[in-house]
């Protein structure tokens, strides 16, 4: 499939077996720790922040906690029980992205719990079982929650041979602002319709200028997050070595980094060599002609001597394998919804059927997108619309997914860590993830063992999602 679609060109060299995602890295020794529990209270609630600049003015945030976009930290084994106190003036959820939790815990309203209404809790019971780069969002109103800052890093430790001299997570999120610091709408029709709406102001961890201290000659763990509900990035890094270590948190046997497009959602472990004190490395996004600086890394005086550059690979993942031989394929197919516009499709707009599932979605807008030409589709209020698709658990599946717009859709799976096995339009190597992005007209494999419950599928473009690029699918 890569290699007929890259440029057209047929290859005629014989099949070669591709590597599996994950293959050839270190077993992981036994977990030193004894397993901790972590009391957490998420107070989702607006608060007062400086987006543009030290000096600029104050916009009203929303976020979990009193720290804009923070990073919680935990080791492999440990439990997390966490409170969501609601003090938003809308309802709110905590979806545990990438995280393989239990279909009650997946924070996604009336698929698997109610929406935690304004002053109402719930408490989230999970423990992860895979280390990584993950992060926590609601599922409800994304584009206006995830766009005002609600969102949370977590990171799972206990990955690391050798540990890393320092570890930085970079979260990549733009912020749409007007010069007074007021938020700009955070969904358009133009962008809802195309490739999503950008935001105004670039930002990494919240500021545009981004810049951070290193020991000079260490090994330096950057943990990308695209964090942005609409922009596609491609890191690079100027004036410093970087191999991908992980990809949406997952270990990869270390690959120089070289052209890895990051869709919304989707993260990148680098490992970077720092140079010599006194001088500086920098992330870029190489997407656009221009490279656009991302941070800026200066090298202090260490006690760390020069020394050759050969990343250590990180402990193998546990994710189960699927069997490709036995696997069933299932097609999925990211269009325009067709003819549909102003309403759910196939409904007229005063149905109340399709004002039910414009909350549900929590827009009241339009659609424009289609999964297997399903956008929703009518049903009793109480119930679900039917899934995408019905599968077994503990079975083998291969999803072929399509893009047929010249759009880029990154496609999440909840639920899940899938392997890569093919893209038509991207030379990745095969690698494990929960979000695979889909270039314009991009064909993409995926392979996975299918775990129980009613897990969704959908377009992490916040404004996608929302307008028709969603459904989900039962596993039994
Ligand atoms: Cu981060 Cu349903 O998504
Ligand atoms: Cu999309």
């Amino acid at each position: 499939l890569a290699g007929l679609a890259a440029g057209g060109a047929a290859t005629l060299l014989p099949p070669v077996r591709r590597a599996r995602a994950g293959e050839g890295l270190p077993p992981r020794p036994a977990a030193p720790t004894a397993p901790r529990q972590h009391d957490w209270t998420f107070r989702a609630a607006p608060r007062q922040a400086r987006l543009l600049g030290a000096e600029g003015p104050e916009s009203s945030v929303w976020t979990y906690t009193d720290a804009l976009l923070p990073v919680l930290r935990i080791d492999l084994g440990d439990s997390i029980v966490a409170r969501l106190d609601n003090a938003l003036p809308e309802h709110t959820t905590i979806h545990w992205h990438g995280i393989r939790v239990p279909n009650a815990m997946d924070g996604v309203q009336y698929v698997t719990q109610p929406p935690v209404e304004p002053g109402q809790s719930f408490t989230y019971r999970l423990t992860p079982p895979d280390t990584g780069t993950f992060f926590l969002h609601p599922h409800c109103n994304e584009p206006g929650q995830v766009g005002r800052g609600m969102a949370a890093v977590l990171l799972v430790d206990g990955d690391m041979q050798v540990p890393a001299d320092a570890d930085i997570t970079l979260v990549c999120k733009d912020w749409r602002l007007a010069p007074d610091g007021s938020w700009l709408p955070f969904e358009t029709a133009a962008g809802a319709g195309r490739a999503g709406t950008f935001g105004t102001r670039r930002a990494v961890n919240g500021v545009a200028d981004f810049a951070a201290e290193v020991p000079a000659h260490g090994d330096i763990r950057l943990r990308l997050l695209n964090l942005d509900g609409t922009r596609t990035i491609t890191p690079g890094v100027a004036g410093a070595e970087a191999f991908v270590i992980a990809t949406d948190g997952n270990p990869i046997a270390p690959v120089p980094l070289d052209k890895w497009r990051l869709g919304p959602a989707m993260r990148l472990d680098l490992l970077v060599r720092a140079p010599a004190a006194g001088e500086a490395f920098t992330l870029q996004d190489l997407f656009a002609r221009e490279p656009v600086p991302l941070g800026r890394f200066t090298a202090v005086a260490s006690p760390l001597a020069p020394r050759p550059f050969r990343p250590a690979p990180l402990y193998a993942p546990g994710i189960p394998r699927a069997d490709l031989a036995s696997a069933e394929r299932l097609p999925f197919v990211f269009s325009a919804a067709l003819g549909a516009s102003g309403a759910v499709a196939g409904l007229p707009p005063d149905d109340p059927f399709a004002k039910i599932l414009m909350d549900a979605l929590c827009v009241g807008g339009q659609i424009f997108w289609a999964i297997n030409k399903s956008t929703w589709p009518g049903g009793d209020h109480r119930q679900l619309p039917p899934p995408l698709a019905e599968l077994k658990a503990g079975r083998s599946y291969i999803f072929e997914l399509q893009n047929a717009t010249p759009h880029p859709h990154p496609i999440h799976l909840h639920g899940h860590t899938f392997e890569v096995l093919s893209q038509s339009r991207q030379e990745n190597p095969p690698h494990l993830a929960d979000t695979v992005l889909l270039q314009a007209r991009e064909k993409a494999e995926i392979a996975f063992v299918a775990r129980e419950g009613n897990w969704m599928l959908h377009c992490h473009v916040l404004e996608h999602l929302g307008t028709g690029m969603m459904g989900w699918i039962r596993v039994k």
